[in-house]
């Protein structure tokens, strides 16, 4: 498909987009995070920008270039990307939550480097917050997208976080696309509109995804 056909479609609107992973550090040298490469949400930006909207993305760690004309903001942890989002929202068109956000940190961070232990070592974790579910209590008129990334009861469970978390569109796959540069995904509205895709390349899926929800939201 010929996607610059549609080059200026979203031109004018503000389009906030979160990225990669969220590292949780334990102590100064070690941290808890995931295998999120950060592509899907990178390649998301650069599919809004091709359309013409006015791109944010606030990314995690990634090993992935700066995308040229995207004002990017870098952050670490979950609490960090909560209030970067905060700061953002109320003024977006659209918010796509692409970012595997750790759904824990430590309890307490220690200052000094933990010392091995001869036996086993406990670590006790209190959850992050969920930023896209206050998003969601908070939506005004922001198209609100989230992901799903699930082992198993994979659109039960996804329908769920839909609408758990107040979205528009949630993107369900399996978690074996979780570091890969391709994916299979279903794009689910609710119950009775479920959009399976074909395994496709990252790039490709961000078009798809952005083709869907101007489809179902031409004014968003
Ligand atoms: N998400 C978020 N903040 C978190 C955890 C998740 O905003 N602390 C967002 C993700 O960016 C994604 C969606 O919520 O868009 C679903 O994430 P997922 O990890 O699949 O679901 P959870 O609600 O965290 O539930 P669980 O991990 O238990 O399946
Ligand atoms: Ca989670």
């Amino acid at each position: 498909e010929n996607y610059f056909n549609k080059k200026d479609i979203l031109k004018g609107k503000k389009v906030l987009i979160t990225a990669g992973r969220t590292e949780e550090a334990i102590d100064p040298i070690r941290y808890m995070s995931n295998r999120s490469t950060g592509k899907m949400g990178y390649s998301l930006a650069k599919a809004a920008k091709l359309y013409g909207a006015d791109v944010t993305l606030i990314s995690g760690p990634t090993n992935l270039k700066k995308i040229d004309g995207i004002k990017t903001i870098n952050i670490k942890t979950a609490n960090e990307m909560y209030e970067e989002t905060l700061k953002k929202y109320d003024n977006m068109d659209l918010v796509i939550m692409s970012a595997a956000v750790a759904d824990y940190k430590v309890k307490e961070y220690s200052n000094e480097k933990i010392k091995k232990q001869d036996d086993d070592l406990t670590l006790k974790l209190t959850r992050n917050p969920d930023i896209l579910f206050e998003l969601g209590k908070m939506k005004k008129n922001q198209y609100l997208v989230g992901f799903a990334a699930e082992s198993s009861n994979l659109i039960k469970n996804s329908l769920g976080k839909l609408k758990r978390k107040n979205l528009d569109m949630i993107i369900a796959n399996n978690v074996s696309g979780f570091s890969s540069d391709e994916n299979k995904a279903y794009i689910i509205l609710d119950e009775n509109k479920i959009i399976e895709l074909e395994t496709m390349q990252k790039n490709e899926l961000a078009f798809k995804i952005l083709d869907k929800i101007i489809e179902y939201k031409i004014n968003l």
